[in-house]
């Protein structure tokens, strides 16, 4: 599977290593996990083959470079209060090779904040991209470079968010009125993640802007600062007169639109994301020439409804799957969590749309929005609740839910 190209020698504190080099497509990717793991003081003599063919088969990153597919070609959209590192272990459950965002973090917050708790996730979560808030170039490039450091795949720029709070300190959507600013923010990022992608995340437009001329304006300077890959969540933010949770759903949504802007520009990878509920739909704008499909409210409310088929689908990497497995896995998960002083329920109350639709959801909700009890006896209601929804289920409608009929 892997060729030991060549040697790279790696200096740390206590010892002098010389590895080998994966030929696995994605030399700087490979070469920062090498120093992370040094970093984080994990022991890395042994066989260099046997060392690297480990880590490819456990990292998705890798493998998915290595298959050519990019992870971005489905991803999970950022979205604050909910994709956390529990959410995010949860929804790496239903799909391997998605690419999973972080919640919207500010710049200042990672670099003046306490990083390591703010940025810290599971190996599991990867590939993972962190999406940074802000407008000032300087905390943007530092925040980029420490993401980087602490091993995220990707750094993503929030040019989309319409809060009032998030306005007034003059990033996010508001953005999309300062294409240079966006610009500035942008090569800033880039200079520091060597070795991560870089990506922006902005709307069509904001206001009164013309979508047909602001959209193109925005990706054009962006693009011309180094930006590859743009993520347009296809309606406009109105930044006053609607809430945020309004200006995810009032402003219409034009992928006609994104569709075009990607003919205007084949040379930049261009996503896709707003209102797509099932992966008939994800193909349908694949096939249009889309180089990516991000999916936010249905991968969390309805889980079931996207996530198990998109490995197969998307991805084409055939997969065995077991909603039973996965209740289990989360609840280890959080009994893991638990003995380091996280209650259950902020990792199960990610799971409370896993079962949507389906007989007893309601209890199932119930019960994983709080379990109650800790410790064994939480995840023993959990597993209850899960039980009574898989039994009151026909076997057809279930295999229907879930996509893999
Ligand atoms: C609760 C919630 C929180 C969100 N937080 C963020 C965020 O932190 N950063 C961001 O870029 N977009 C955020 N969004 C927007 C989503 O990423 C996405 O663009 C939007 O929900 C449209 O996609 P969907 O129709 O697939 O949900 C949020 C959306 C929701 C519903």
């Amino acid at each position: 599977m892997t060729t030991v190209s060549f040697p790279e020698r790696v200096l740390h504190k206590r010892w002098r290593i010389s590895i080998g080099i994966a030929n696995c497509g994605n030399w700087e990717a490979l070469r920062r996990r090498i120093a992370v793991w040094l970093v984080s003081g994990q022991n890395l003599i042994g066989s260099k083959e046997e060392r690297i063919t480990h880590m490819l088969e456990r990292d998705p990153y890798l493998r998915a470079e290595n298959r050519k597919v990019p992870s971005h070609r489905f991803s999970v959209a950022p979205m604050m209060a909910c994709t956390d590192r529990h959410c995010r272990y949860f929804h790496r459950l239903l799909s391997r090779q998605a690419l999973l965002y972080t919640e919207m973090l500010h710049a200042q917050a990672v670099v003046h904040g306490k990083a390591e708790q703010l940025l810290a996730f599971n190996e599991a979560e990867r590939p993972l991209a962190l999406q940074l808030g802000g407008s000032d170039p300087r905390s943007l490039g530092e925040a980029a470079r420490i993401g980087v450091e602490a091993g995220y795949n990707e750094i993503n720029l929030n040019a989309g968010c319409p809060s009032p709070r998030v306005r007034k300190c003059n990033f996010g959507a508001v953005l999309m009125t300062m294409p240079d600013v966006a610009g500035d923010c942008m090569e800033a990022i880039l200079e520091n993640a060597a070795g991560a992608s870089v990506s922006v995340k902005c709307r069509i437009g904001v206001d009164n802007q013309d979508p047909n001329q602001a959209l193109p304006r925005f990706v054009e300077t962006v693009a011309s600062r180094g930006v590859d890959r743009v993520i347009v969540h296809a309606r406009k933010a109105l930044l006053s007169g609607l809430s945020p949770k309004q200006n995810h759903n009032v402003p219409p949504l034009d992928h006609g639109l994104v569709v075009r802007l990607k003919q205007q520009f084949p040379h930049l990878a261009i996503c896709i994301n707003g209102g797509i509920t099932d992966l008939e739909q994800v193909g349908k704008l694949l096939d249009q020439g889309l180089d990516g499909v991000m999916v936010g409210r249905t991968a969390y409310n309805r889980p079931l409804a996207i996530l198990p088929g998109v490995d197969e689908q998307v991805f084409g990497v055939p997969r065995q799957f077991s909603i039973e497995r996965i209740i289990e896995e989360m609840c280890t998960y959080a009994l893991r969590q638990e003995a380091r002083g996280i209650p259950i329920r902020q990792v199960s109350r990610h799971m409370s749309g896993l079962f949507a639709g389906w007989p007893h959801a309601r209890n199932w909700r119930r019960v994983v929005s709080d379990p109650g009890i800790p410790g064994e006896g939480g995840v023993d209601a959990i597993r209850e609740a899960a039980k009574r929804c898989l039994d009151g289920s026909q076997t057809e409608p279930r295999a229907v839910a879930i996509g893999m009929a």
